[in-house]
């Protein structure tokens, strides 16, 4: 007789499956200091980014230091679970400092993000090549 409750692992294969594109928003060193970029607001982006999630659906973490310091800020955009099926993979992005910059990133994610929608084409002037060694892990 089958079980009322899917077993554990059934459900995290689930939730896995379920997975949307997510804005991973580098926050280390040098990424997200107004020291070093004093002419961007990184609150603000940060926000926006949180702000346009919340209302399309897709996810913002944030991380320490990816790498790549000379190329900040850097976003990580990585493919919903149906994206990556799609052959989507995850996209960084440098430089994204600026109000058109971010609106893309939303507007790219909005849509579906890598695998599932075309990037604009200002947004591909700043992909970046990640580190050889990139992990992206989630701070907050
Ligand atoms: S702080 Fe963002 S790449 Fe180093």
């Amino acid at each position: 007789m089958p079980s009322a409750f899917p077993s554990p692992r059934r459900s995290l294969i689930g939730a896995a499956g379920q997975r949307p594109c997510t804005l991973v928003v580098c926050r280390g060193c040098c990424c997200g200091d107004p020291r070093k970029h004093p002419g961007t607001d990184h609150a603000w982006q940060l926000e926006r980014l949180r702000a346009a999630a919340a209302e399309h659906g897709f996810l913002v973490r944030t991380t320490d230091c990816l790498g790549p310091c000379d190329q900040a800020n850097v976003v990580v955009v990585q493919p919903s679970a149906a994206g990556r099926r799609a052959g989507g993979r995850a996209t960084w992005v440098g430089f994204a400092m600026d109000d058109d910059c971010t609106d893309e990133l939303i507007g790219w994610a909005a849509a579906g993000g890598p695998g599932l929608a075309q990037p604009p084409v200002a947004l591909e002037l700043q992909f970046v090549r990640p580190p050889r060694d990139a992990r992206v892990r989630s701070r907050r």
